[in-house]
């Protein structure tokens, strides 16, 4: 955008009584609201009253200033809102346009008083995530790519210095670290932070993080100190990375769970709290679901597995550590329908199976038990068209043998899909890292939580499987994520 386009927007802001009132407009209008461009391609020169149901941070933003400089008008709403009032807003208010997450399209699509609502001002309905359908007759829906390459990799550098940030910050507040004429052994500082043993290697691998980052530097096997922190650094950084998250890549509340987490670690190091009850609090799961089901990225990859499945024709499906079930409330959605389906669900741990069956009521052909993919597989379990395992492989004790096992699952011609995290994540380090067994396998000898691509891409050879596929290729926006659907062939 050019300094006319902003000046014009600042007036725009400054005339709205609702809009004036909001700092994040001003703010990513100082930044040069670099995030408005795919929403004005996306108006296409159409002055829209536009109902924006996003939050004012990040997109939020991005959707307002976009619609103002179309020359259009800005109703803000609700994206918590029950959707039956999201309905009365659009009829009230006479909208054009709304701008939402696909998820709230599929929201209003199954409300009993969508058919009673008079739609006939909306136009169009702008939505991001994956492909969405609108069930009343009228408005046109477009579906707006909001990510590019350059955003994803500045949320990556931003996300990681605010994890970094925060664990100098609890460090030094030890009275260690905060000297860049003294050093001290690995040693010094777990005793000085008082941490728990079982979480020595989390806390080590933070010095390996902090010295690879040239935030901390080393002496041979000392960590020189460096200047103290302030926690106002830290919020800012914080801050910065939230405000590229929310939005684009996933909700609000991913970005509050990571920044709860850095608040807490001087309790997770001690052992004093415990890193489940951050993801799960009292039991719920709506942090969880949130974490794994809502992100642009599991989306992505859940969306490709539940392709490949439907692709393969696979009819008996294993699903292993299946948890909250992000991914096979994806892939049973997109089989219900099909004959001789039948899917077992399963986990280390009943917790998840109790809620699956309730969510999954409808489908009597999903089955549920318990799978631990480092014991033994059951005699008598079958075999299976498909093997699911999203997110739960890094658990292994062993990945290789856990392949071995998971591949005797399969019929010849069977399809393992695997969904993995594959570089070192600091935003784990500083929370479910505190609850994951230690590995035994090639991420022993490097101290890492993931296996690489390409240490998957071996460890699928080593099991006898042929790799088929790996998504995303990297000129995918969501590359820098480095998260990755492998389908292998047995
Ligand atoms: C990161 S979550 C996986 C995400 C999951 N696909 C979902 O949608 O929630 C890891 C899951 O693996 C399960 N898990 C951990 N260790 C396991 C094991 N040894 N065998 C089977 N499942 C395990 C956990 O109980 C948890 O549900």
């Amino acid at each position: 955008m050019n300094v006319t386009d902003i000046d014009f927007l600042r007036r725009r802001v400054d005339e709205d009584d609702a809009l004036r009132s909001a700092p994040e407009l001003r703010e990513a209008l100082d930044s040069g609201a670099p995030g408005v461009g795919p929403w004005l391609a996306a108006f296409g020169g159409r002055a829209e009253r536009n109902l924006v149901l996003f939050p004012l941070r990040g997109a939020g933003s991005d959707i307002v200033l976009a619609t103002l400089l179309a020359g259009g008008s800005v109703v803000l709403g609700d994206l918590d809102a029950h959707p039956a009032r999201t309905l009365a807003q659009l009829e009230r208010s006479g909208a054009t346009a709304v701008t939402l997450p696909s998820k709230m399209v599929e929201r209003l699509n199954s409300e009993p008083s969508a058919p009673m609502t008079d739609l006939s001002e909306l136009r169009r309905i702008y939505y991001v995530g994956e492909p969405a359908r609108f069930d009343i007759p009228g408005p046109q829906l477009s579906r707006v790519d909001t990510l590019t390459l350059d955003h994803v990799e500045q949320f990556v550098v931003r996300f990681r210095d605010a994890v970094l940030a925060s664990m100098l910050l609890t460090l030094q507040a030890n009275d260690v670290l905060h000297d860049p004429a003294v050093s001290h052994s690995a040693d010094e500082i777990l005793t000085a932070a008082h941490v728990a043993a079982r979480h020595h290697g989390v806390v080590l691998r933070w010095l390996v993080a902090l010295t690879e980052h040239g935030v901390l530097a080393r002496q041979g096997d000392r960590f020189l100190g460096t200047d103290p922190i302030s926690r106002d650094a830290v919020e800012k950084a914080w801050d910065a990375s939230e405000k590229l998250w929310t939005g684009h890549l996933g909700a609000a509340e991913v970005a509050a769970y990571f920044w709860h987490n850095a608040e807490r670690l001087p309790q997770l190091m001690t052992g004093e709290e415990q890193a489940t009850l951050l993801l799960f609090p009292e039991g719920r799961t709506d942090i969880a679901d949130a974490l794994y089901r809502d992100t642009a990225v599991a989306r992505h990859l859940n969306a490709r597995a539940s392709e490949t499945v439907q692709r393969l024709g696979a009819k008996r499906i294993l699903e292993v550590g299946a948890g909250t079930g992000a991914t096979s409330e994806v892939v049973i959605r997109d089989l219900a329908g099909q004959e001789g389906v039948d899917y077992l669900f399963t986990d280390l741990s009943a917790f998840f199976l109790t809620t699956a069956k309730e969510r999954f009521a409808e489908h009597p052909w999903v089955r549920y038990g318990i799978y631990d993919i480092d014991g033994e597989n059951p005699a008598g379990m079958g075999t299976f068209d498909a093997v699911i395992a999203a997110g739960v492989l890094n658990n292994a004790r062993d990945a290789d043998a856990t392949l071995k096992r998971l591949k005797e699952l399969l019929v010849p011609g069977g399809s393992l899909l695997i969904i993995e995290p594959t570089r070192e994540y600091y935003e784990i380090l500083i929370s479910q890292a505190f609850m994951m067994t230690a590995a035994e396998d090639a991420r022993l000898r490097s101290g890492t939580t993931f296996l690489s691509r390409q240490q998957w891409v071996e460890a699928i050879d080593r099991a006898g499987l042929s790799l088929v596929d790996v998504t995303p290729d990297d000129a995918h926006p969501l590359s820098p994520m480095s998260q990755y659907l492998f389908v292998a062939r047995h």
